[in-house]
Formats: C-alpha cells, sequence, structure tokens
C-alpha cells in the first residue's frame, strides 16, 4: 500500500451542466493511498491519515509540494504515426493529409519504424502526464499491433484502432472492405481487454472509406459491443461538402455514420465543428462522445468549436479534449486546455478553469464511458495520476505569487504550463515518468 500528500484535484460531475462549484473538489491537503493499481482512499489528509494509522500503519507515504495532484490526464484523439509531422504546415485539411499525413503513413509499412515511433509516443505522454490516449493507428494492421505492444509493456491503459480506409487515399494505404474487417477482428481478439488495451474500430473518416468499408465496420461493431469507435466528423468545410457530394442520399454527415451502425456509446467522433442542431440532437440521444481538439483546429484554420453546442442542458453532449497530433500542435495537455480557453473567449462562451480541467480528465473519461475507471480521484478507480509542479518555470513562480483563488492559479497552469510541469506521472499506482529522477 502506497500514498500521495499533496494539494488534489478532481471532478464527480460536469461542470458545464452543474456548474463548477458542485462539480469540482479540491483538497488543498489531500490523501490519496492506492494499492494493487487502485485507489483505495481520497480524502483530506486529516480524514484519511487516522483510518490508515490503524489499517496500515506501513503506507509508504510520498509528500509533494508546490505540486497538484490531478487524475492521469486523456487524451481522447490522437494519431501516433502522426507525431513525426508535427508543424508541417500548409492549407487546410485535404490539403495537408495528402501533402504530408499520408505520405508519412507509408513510412509504417515498416514495423520496425512503426515501434520506433510507438515508443517515442508513449514516452511523450507520460512526459505530459497523459495515461490514456483514444489513438489512430495507420492502415498497416502491424503498426497498430506494436503500438499495443508498447502500451502493455508500459501497463497503460490505452485505446488504439488499425485505420480502415479504402479510397481516396495513396494505393499503399488502402485496404479493402474485407480486409478492413479481417485485420481489426484479429487485432481485436488479440488486445481487446488484454490488461488494460482496448480496442477502437476506426473507419477514418467518410471520404475514405466507401459504403462497404462502413458497412463492414458497422457489423464489426455489433460482433464486438463492448469496442470502441472512432472517427473524425465536420473539421472543415469542404470536408462536410465532399461527404455530402460521397452520400448525397443521407440527412447530414452524422446520419451517414447513422446509417451505418456506428453512432452509439463509446463511440467518439473528433472536431465536431461544424455539425447542425440535428446532429447534436442525435449524438445526446445515441450518448456517444465528442472530441475537441483546438490546437488542431487552430493549425489547420478548421474553425471555432462553440460549447454551447455540446453543453446545452436540454440535450447535453460528452465532450473530451484531444491533442489530435500532428494537426494538433503539442500533446501537452496543459496547452490543449489553454488554447480551449481562448477558443471559448473567441466564441463569446468564457471557460472557467474548472472547465478545463473537467475535459482533460473527467469529461474524456465520460466520452468514453469509462469514468468509474478513469479520469478522476476515487476509490475504487485506476491508479493513473500526473503530479504538476507549480513553480515549473521562472515566469509560472513568479505569476503564482499573486493568485488571489485556486481558479485564478488553475487558470495561470493550463495558460502558462507544459511538459516541463509534469512532475511525475503515475501508472496503476506505479511511478512512470519522474522529472527530476536522477540519471546515472
Ligand atoms: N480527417 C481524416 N483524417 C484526419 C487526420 O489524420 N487528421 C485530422 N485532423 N483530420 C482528419
Ligand atoms: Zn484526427
Amino acid at each position: 500500500m502506497k500514498a500521495i500528500r499533496s494539494a488534489a484535484l478532481t471532478f464527480t460531475a460536469d461542470p458545464f451542466l452543474v456548474g463548477a462549484q458542485a462539480a469540482m473538489r479540491y483538497e488543498a491537503d489531500a490523501l490519496i493511498v492506492f494499492e494493487n493499481g487502485v485507489i483505495t482512499d481520497f480524502g483530506a489528509y486529516a480524514d484519511i491519515k487516522k483510518t490508515l494509522k490503524t489499517s496500515s500503519p506501513r503506507c509508504e507515504i510520498t509528500t509533494y509540494t508546490d505540486a497538484l495532484v490531478l487524475p492521469g490526464f486523456i487524451d481522447l484523439h490522437v494519431h501516433y504515426p502522426q507525431t513525426q509531422i508535427i508543424g508541417a504546415y500548409g492549407k487546410q485539411l485535404i490539403d495537408w493529409l495528402n501533402r504530408y499525413t499520408f505520405v508519412a503513413e507509408q513510412q509504417f509499412a515498416d514495423v520496425n519504424h512503426a515501434r520506433v515511433v510507438s515508443s517515442f509516443f508513449l514516452d511523450e505522454c507520460l512526459r505530459v502526464g497523459t495515461t490514456t490516449a483514444m489513438v489512430y493507428g495507420t492502415v498497416h494492421a502491424h503498426a497498430t499491433d506494436v503500438f499495443f505492444d508498447e502500451a502493455s509493456r508500459r501497463n497503460l491503459r490505452m485505446i488504439a484502432g488499425k485505420v480502415m480506409m479504402d479510397r481516396n487515399a495513396p494505393e499503399a494505404l488502402r485496404d479493402t472492405p474485407q480486409r478492413g474487417y479481417d485485420e481489426s477482428k484479429a487485432l481485436i481478439e488479440k488486445w481487446h481487454g488484454n490488461k488494460r488495451l482496448s480496442y477502437a474500430i476506426t473507419p477514418r473518416f467518410a471520404p475514405t472509406s466507401s459504403p462497404e468499408q462502413l458497412e463492414a465496420a458497422g457489423a464489426l461493431w455489433r460482433e464486438f459491443p463492448d469496442c470502441f469507435m472512432q472517427t473524425h466528423i465536420s473539421e472543415n468545410h469542404d470536408e462536410v461538402a465532399w461527404v455530402k457530394e460521397l452520400f448525397p442520399q443521407h440527412k447530414n454527415y452524422l446520419d451517414v455514420y447513422d446509417h451505418y451502425g456506428l453512432v452509439g456509446r463509446r463511440a467518439v467522433f473528433g472536431h465536431g465543428i461544424h455539425l447542425q442542431e440535428a446532429e447534436w440532437q442525435r449524438l445526446s440521444d445515441a450518448d456517444a462522445g465528442v472530441a475537441h481538439c483546438p490546437t488542431s483546429n487552430e493549425f489547420l484554420g478548421s474553425g471555432l468549436f462553440k460549447f454551447g453546442d455540446p453543453k446545452n442542458q436540454q440535450r447535453p453532449v460528452r465532450v473530451g479534449l484531444g491533442t489530435d497530433v500532428g494537426a494538433g500542435t503539442s500533446l501537452s495537455p496543459l496547452r490543449t486546455m489553454g488554447e480551449a480557453y481562448k477558443i471559448g473567449e473567441l466564441c463569446g462562451h468564457s471557460l472557467c478553469a474548472a472547465d478545463a480541467y473537467y475535459l482533460a480528465t473527467r469529461g474524456a473519461a465520460e466520452a468514453l464511458h469509462l469514468e468509474n475507471k478513469i479520469g478522476s480521484l476515487q476509490k475504487g478507480g485506476d491508479a493513473d495520476m500526473v503530479v504538476l509542479d507549480l513553480k515549473s518555470t521562472a515566469m509560472i513562480e513568479f505569476r503564482m505569487k499573486f493568485c488571489k483563488s485556486i481558479d485564478e492559479m488553475l487558470a495561470v497552469q493550463m495558460t502558462m504550463a507544459d511538459d516541463r510541469a509534469t512532475k511525475a506521472t503515475y501508472v496503476a499506482g506505479e511511478v512512470a515518468y519522474e522529472r527530476d529522477a536522477k540519471k546515472f
């Protein structure tokens, strides 16, 4: 049995819906107790310490000062193979895909390359405090296989899938409806539920899958209904127009996926910037999730995500934050939260600090329907945690002296901090990354 003593922040509900006061739990001096990878107790140090004395007198306590412990961050939408093309500038989405993404992804035909990038990507996740991510591979089954293998070695709770794509892409990146189905199924059988890993059926987006492939993806999900499903939707105006051209018989973009049985619980749709009211209503009814990817939306000029769309009290939709690397410009959830805040300001919907921290933790867990396991500091939940150094740069240390409230402190961190703030990352109760670890 081990414990962490530190300031801590977690959420018990959605602050967009119930207000920050009711949703946020901040403990200035908390004790988080964990054993066998699971949190066994969490609360004010003064309360928990008393019970601990009698139940486990030999519990080893690690104390962090000038720090804040959060549940491990969740990156709800990211492409590990695109780690090598961050910052590749060009025109908007379609041009960027053709010019950089589809070129880089062809390199993953080489399994060794896929392993090197998987390994680097996962180490970077730990360095930024991300303990769960919903990850796109490439079309190559082996590239997702080695990703799972590397995640398994690190005992991470990762969700990933092989991209299904059978048209409108270079030939080397195309599968077929049958091959996409067969290879995805083999990966599901090998990895879904293996240790802490889960599979996401991954048709890239409607323009790169034929109706037959979308049909196959839907059939696969019906066969393995506890898998996840991930794809892109309504990111860019040209993309939306293209989908209309390719699928003229459908009511809207979401209806294409819906027609093939791809809308439901554990489906996560990336972006959703330009969705219409009927689509938001359907996402709410289906209890599906949306990944808001602010740095990517800015980088590709895709548009501004309006929080009022999903966070409508009458038909709320589950939302978390995604980095969407390599269109996104950083794997850091803090950087992503900072940009989400700015987009909120540009849309006249101010996020409070609680909103942003929620989106990077419990919000994403709710979008995955995994809120009982991850995204919160809670009894029975996974002991996946990040310890943030609240004085990670001279500028932040200086600025923190003038903070008058917790909210202000949280806002300063998400505006100014980055990966340098990750003091430690715990995975299933073990230290998986330690910034200041001695190197021998
Ligand atoms: N839409 C389809 N594929 C992609 C991708 O790789 N990145 C982004 N940002 N959008 C996409
Ligand atoms: Zn994406």
